[in-house]
């Protein structure tokens, strides 16, 4: 009796079959299980004599159940291992995909640039109120300097009846700081902003940053100093030449366009150098009377601010001519432009990537 059971378990040739035997052995109907039954029914002699046999038997088969279990996974496993062979030493055939988008690259970049001089990142709302674009920025209703943004305006007012636009600037994150923050102030505001426009050096959407510091005894060669550090570490060149025109904002006083130099090399401009001047950000000293509308006393504060615009910044270091393929969303474009995302710019390691 054994001796059958444990043949036909190691006959066993896979787990389903294991477990018929075990069913017909040990389940419920089983046939070791009947034997065990009859113990109740037998004289204590009889129970004496054949109890041990029945509960060896059970024992041996249960354990022999078991082996042929653990020989089945094994071979199962083996079986596995040589047909699921993955071969390490072939390429992976999908790159990463996506990439960073020049504008975002150039965000960390100045990011990066501007926290090592102790400037921290502020932002605002695209969609602003007429104060902040221009009422407190010393632009006021009949401004002349109103005209010259095409502004896009909504048509609703807000609750409070305010006309609302998109924000034609970052400056009025200067308000939105200085009304949140206490002086000294140092921010950048790198963000979308809009203007009706378009040709291949204008979009309608188009990204600045934003610049200003307010502190006791702040004067234009803070801003000079300032920018030609800026542009340095951006531009990763040491030879590059500010010069600044003067020029008129409502919201400076005294204003200054600033132009960076460039020299041609092998036909190419490139930026460093002064054989010609290209004009990459407005600046000057904030107006008393912006310092003023913000709630603080000009005569305590004073500071400077500047706008950049990001898009042309990423175009004149990475090489692009035409803005409207910034915004056009080709894969193509991208994948040639865009920068790989475990690249962080940082000042040691290059912003440059
Ligand atoms: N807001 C100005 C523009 O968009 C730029 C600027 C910012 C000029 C700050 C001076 C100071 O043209």
């Amino acid at each position: 009796m054994s001796a059958d059971w444990l043949a036909r378990i190691a006959a066993a040739g896979d787990l389903a079959a294991l477990e018929a035997e075990r069913v017909a052995a040990l389940g419920k109907q089983g046939a070791v299980t009947a034997l065990l039954k009859t113990l109740g029914g037998m004289t204590p002699d009889e129970r004496q004599r054949e109890g041990p046999r029945i509960h060896a038997l059970r024992e041996g088969v249960t354990e022999a159940i078991a082996a042929r279990k653990a020989a089945l996974e094994a071979a199962e496993l083996e079986r596995r291992l040589a047909t699921e062979m993955l071969d390490m030493s072939l390429p992976v055939t999908t790159g990463a995909q996506g990439s960073v988008h020049p504008v975002s690259q150039v965000m960390d970049e100045l990011a990066e640039i501007f926290a090592d001089l102790g400037f921290s990142v502020a932002t605002g709302p695209e969609i602003e109120d007429d104060w902040h674009n221009f009422t407190a920025l010393n632009i006021p209703e009949t401004h002349p300097a109103r005209a010259m943004h095409d502004t896009f305006y909504f048509d609703r007012l807000d609750a409070e009846g305010r006309r609302m636009l998109l924000r034609t600037h970052t400056s009025p994150v200067q308000i939105r700081t200085m009304m949140s923050q206490k002086p000294p102030i140092r921010i950048i505001a790198p963000g979308r902003t809009y203007r009706s426009d378009s040709d291949a050096t204008h979009t309608p959407m188009f990204h600045q940053v934003e610049g200003l510091v307010i502190d006791r005894g702040i004067h234009m060669g803070h801003l000079k100093w300032t920018l030609e550090t800026f542009l340095k570490a951006y531009f990763e060149r040491d030879d590059i030449v500010l010069r600044l025109r003067p020029s008129y904002f409502p919201f400076t006083e005294p204003s200054a366009e600033v132009d960076v130099g460039y020299s041609i090399e092998k036909g190419r401009r490139v930026i460093g150098g002064s054989d010609g001047w290209m004009e990459v950000l407005g600046s000057g000293m904030v107006h008393p009377k912006v310092i003023a509308a913000c709630g603080l006393d000009p005569d305590e504060w004073q500071g400077f601010a500047f706008g950049c615009g990001i898009d042309r910044l990423a175009m004149l270091k990475y090489g692009m001519d035409d803005l409207r393929a910034f915004f056009d969303g080709d894969l193509r474009w991208l994948r040639h432009y865009g920068f790989a995302a475990l690249d962080v710019p940082t000042l040691s390691g290059g912003v440059g990537a």
